[in-house]
């Protein structure tokens, strides 16, 4: 097992995953390398479809068997392969012990038929083997910590008895009661109104100080991702295309598809949303995946896939003194102005 000083806590190396169909093997996820340190929090932003819960599904153990299919790479978790673990081992030490993971819909993670209380205390008694009045007790101080009031009323109600914040918070509690440190939140705000999405991003960031825990956060609004979250990657159809400190790849986006998703966010209320050029350009199958949106792609990019590679901005060196990420990195043969 590693210390607390160790590098990289957890790391993914040459992962790449897919599924099987009628035409044979669809690759869904090829991701070279993502690292996040003990404590830190690493926002995965990408649009519908691009790869995100595949990938957390990946890191648990869950990718749906026999159509997933892990095609090569590495996971390592505080020093241990997690796709090297058995399914034993993943249920007994790792998923929602180590590893908690909130999902992105709260109505397919609650069961209808159950109260409130009743779930948390299955989880509870399963993992702590606290029954009767402890139980009740190690409940409420679940729900207080997700900070739900009137807790002791709470507990009797059934899942569609609330609001999407109140479920979401619920399942907050059931996925921290294992005392995790290592979280993977997959559009944990999803269908929530604003101003509940604000709460609930308030509640994880102040969890993740208060259990000094590990934060996987998967979104598809990059700015949500600069507010808590210390590194950013961009997703694009299963591969990262950029990523860096999470405020160097937003006030400094390097690759085309990053600089679309931010340009398409109003910075003001009066100000009317920003819709991309249509591009209308054929796939490129052995070139860049980004090839048939973007503006700028010229016929080299058509030809060869663009690696991750890194770039030393004036952001990204003035805003840090850490030699892990000195860099932001991207995958655009373009970026920064150079071949
Ligand atoms: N069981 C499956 N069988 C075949 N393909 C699948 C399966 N599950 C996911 N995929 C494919 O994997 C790709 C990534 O899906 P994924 O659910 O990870 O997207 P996502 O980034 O989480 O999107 P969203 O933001 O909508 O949740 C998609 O192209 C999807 O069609
Ligand atoms: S490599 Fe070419 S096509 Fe791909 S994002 Fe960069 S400029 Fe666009
Ligand atoms: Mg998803």
């Amino acid at each position: 097992m590693t210390d607390q000083k160790t590098q990289f806590y957890f790391e993914i190396k040459d992962l790449s995953v897919g599924f099987r169909t009628f035409e044979g093997i669809k690759p869904v996820l090829n991701i070279e390398g993502l690292r996040i340190n003990r404590g830190e929090t690493y926002g995965l932003v990408g649009e519908s479809g691009a790869g995100k819960t595949v990938l957390a599904l990946t890191i648990l153990g869950l990718l749906p068997k026999p159509a997933g299919m892990i095609l090569n790479g590495s996971i390592l978790f505080d020093g241990v392969d997690l796709l090297k673990q058995s399914e034993k081992q993943m249920a007994e030490i790792y998923r929602g012990k180590r590893l908690a993971m909130i999902f992105q819909d709260p109505m397919s993670t609650l069961n209808p038929v159950f109260t409130v209380g009743q779930q948390i205390e299955r989880v509870i008694t399963r993992q702590e083997g606290l029954k009767g009045k402890a139980c009740l007790k190690r409940s409420l101080e679940l729900l207080d910590m997700v900070k739900l009031p009137d807790t002791m009323n709470l507990i009797d109600k059934y899942p569609h008895e609330l609001s999407g914040g109140q479920r979401q918070r619920i399942i907050i509690a059931i996925a921290l009661s294992c005392g995790a440190e290592f979280l993977i939140a997959d559009e944990p705000t999803r269908n929530l109104d604003v101003t509940i999405q604000a709460g609930i991003l308030k509640l994880i960031d102040e969890l993740q100080r208060d259990f000094k825990m590990s934060v996987l956060f998967i979104g598809n609004n990059v700015s949500l991702v600069n507010i808590f979250c210390r590194n950013a990657g961009i997703l694009y159809r299963g591969k990262l295309v950029e990523e860096g400190l999470s405020n160097c790849v937003v006030q400094n986006p390097l690759h085309p598809y990053t600089q679309t998703l931010i340009s398409a966010i109003p910075r003001s209320k009066s100000e009317k949303l920003k819709f991309s050029k249509t591009v209308i350009k054929p796939e490129a199958e052995n070139g860049c995946p980004y090839f048939s949106r973007c503006t700028i792609g010229k016929e080299n990019c058509s030809m060869h896939v663009p690696m991750l590679r890194e770039f030393r901005t004036e952001s990204s060196a003035e805003s840090l003194n850490d030699i892990q990420n000195p860099v932001q990195k991207a995958a655009c043969f373009y970026a920064g102005g150079t071949i």
